[in-house]
């Protein structure tokens, strides 16, 4: 959720390897796996052969060979973040930290150092901070939410509709959370590629990562001083007057952490429902059969890549045990949505489909469980739905496995989604109306029919009214798919 110093990742790195096979492959002190360095270019894997080893909670390394536990069973992760007497997020209790082991440039000091914000509360503190957050989130108005979504959408799509190609991740995907964020936080002037720019580097750790930051916390400290002053009808000014009386660094903190863990998570949510939908045979087959819904496929990529992989950490408050262990006071443990999604014992065939179902670890669980998971949904919900409706032409411009990816122990994001499609002319944001998503005719692998490309959605008159939810495809779209392919 905060910047970090990404780990050696992606094919970038393999010179580095020691040789295949070679016993020592990163493994340190007692035998333990270490989750950096060569060798751990695919965490996934690791997280596999640990659970063989160890069964749902595994011994490992961080960066300097700190002891950490994984959890990879999907009941222990629950377990752990619904026992509040247990478990805490307060990092200062970690045993490494309290012992001076975590040197000040710790690669995952961003997430280790612990912060005034609800993320590492706990009791009445977090209670107050959180009933705050979500006192201001529980202001927005849904519908007028999606609505400005859409819009924003729509915007993005005109910068390239006319080019007959992009790059779906760098000109979409870290755009649309960027702009949604900024206005929901009451600071729409801010929201322009310098802002998007600094967020990226700030999240990727480069050398230039420290300026970058402070040029958000600087737009937020901004607008803390100016709600303070002046409140209006935003998330900043309804958590600047919630009786709970937050400080102005209190305020701009929690600004800070919302935006960030918004943004990373959001757009790596849209990255990764994108590119599913161009490439993978089950979404093509299931939505272009009308099966399958936006939101439907939202939630299986939830499922199978969350947005974090893991959180970092929560620590033992006493002597106790989880899924077979025995953990000590002041261990720390990971929360790890991505292995504990593909738990064999929620997941014995990870082929089948999710359908909607929500019980996934995305969002955590527990007293921390993300407040602002209907936000994450509607951005990309809207987002996919609107930019598909936009272009339903869209195919992936590049063969699956030259994607390119960065890995970190926290996350997994797309590095670009290259896109060619028929160029489009424009259209007039004011008189854009929602509709539901039109499906991408059949891509990769199949022939492309050469005529005729479907016609961009007619600009309708505004009319007052919500953003309806992507919903299932009309039948007119599947008698039309039906034809289109043929049949
Ligand atoms: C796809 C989008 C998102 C994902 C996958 C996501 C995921 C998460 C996860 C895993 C946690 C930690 C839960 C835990 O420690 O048990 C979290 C916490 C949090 N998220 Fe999100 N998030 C998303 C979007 C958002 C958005 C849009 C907002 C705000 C508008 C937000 C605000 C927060 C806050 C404030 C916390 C800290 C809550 C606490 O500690 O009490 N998140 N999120």
């Amino acid at each position: 959720m905060t910047p970090e110093h990404p780990t050696s990742t992606g094919p970038h790195d393999l010179a580095l390897d020691p040789p295949p096979g070679c016993p020592a492959h990163g493994r340190g002190p007692g035998g333990l796996q270490r989750l950096y360095g060569p060798g751990t270019e695919e965490l996934g894997e690791l997280y596999e052969q640990l659970r063989e080893e160890h069964g749902p909670v595994a011994p490992a390394l961080l960066h300097d060979d700190l002891p950490i536990w994984i959890v990879l069973g999907h009941a222990e992760n629950l377990q752990m973040a619904r026992t509040p007497s247990h478990f805490t997020k307060d990092t200062r209790l970690w045993s490494p930290m309290r012992e001076g082991k975590v040197r000040p440039d710790h690669p995952l000091m961003p997430h280790i150092a612990w912060q005034p914000i609800c993320a590492h509360a706990e009791g009445d503190e977090h209670k107050r901070l959180r009933g705050a957050v979500t006192s201001a989130m529980a202001t927005l108005d849904e519908r007028s939410v999606r609505r400005y979504i859409h819009r924003a959408t729509q915007s993005l799509v005109n910068r390239f509709c006319e080019e007959g190609r992009a790059d779906l991740v760098g000109q979409f995907a870290e755009h649309l959370p960027m702009a949604v964020m900024c206005q929901i936080l009451g600071m729409p002037d801010e929201y322009n590629d310098r802002m998007v720019a600094a967020a990226r580097d700030a999240l990727k750790g480069s050398e230039t990562a420290v300026a970058s930051h402070e040029y958000v916390v600087d737009a937020l400290s901004r607008l803390t001083t100016r709600r303070r002053a002046q409140p209006g009808e935003d998330f900043t000014s309804h958590l600047i007057t919630h009786p709970a009386g937050l400080t102005d660094d209190e305020v701009r903190e929690h600004l800070r952490l919302v935006l960030f863990a918004a943004y990373e998570a959001t757009v790596n949510l849209l990255s990764n429902v994108l590119r599913m939908v161009l490439t993978d045979p089950r979404f093509l087959a299931q939505l272009n059969g009308g099966e399958m819904t936006v939101p439907e496929a939202v939630e299986q990529v939830l499922w199978d890549e969350p947005p974090f992989s893991t959180i970092f950490a929560y620590i033992a408050k006493q002597d106790t045990e989880l899924g077979g262990q025995r953990i000590r006071k002041g261990d720390g443990l990971f929360f790890a949505p991505a292995p504990g999604n593909l738990d064999p014992r929620v997941r014995p065939d990870l082929s089948a489909h999710m359908r909607g179902n929500r019980s996934h670890l995305a969002f955590g669980g527990g007293p921390h469980e993300c407040p602002g998971q209907d936000v994450g949904r509607a951005i990309a919900d809207v987002g996919v739905d609107a930019l598909l409706t936009r272009l339903p032409d869209v195919q992936l411009d590049c063969e699956e496995d030259e994607l390119r990816w960065t890995t970190s122990i926290a996350s997994r994001h797309l590095v670009e989604l290259p896109v060619h499609f028929e160029p489009r002319p424009q259209q007039e944001e004011a008189k854009l109306r929602p509709s539901h998503a039109q499906v991408p005719p059949q891509r990769a692998g199949r022939p492309t029919p050469a005529t005729p490309t479907p016609a961009p959605p007619a600009p309708e008159p505004v009319r007052p009214g919500p953003v309806p939810h992507p919903a299932r495809r009309p039948n007119a779209w599947r008698r039309f798919l039906s034809w289109w392919r043929g049949y």
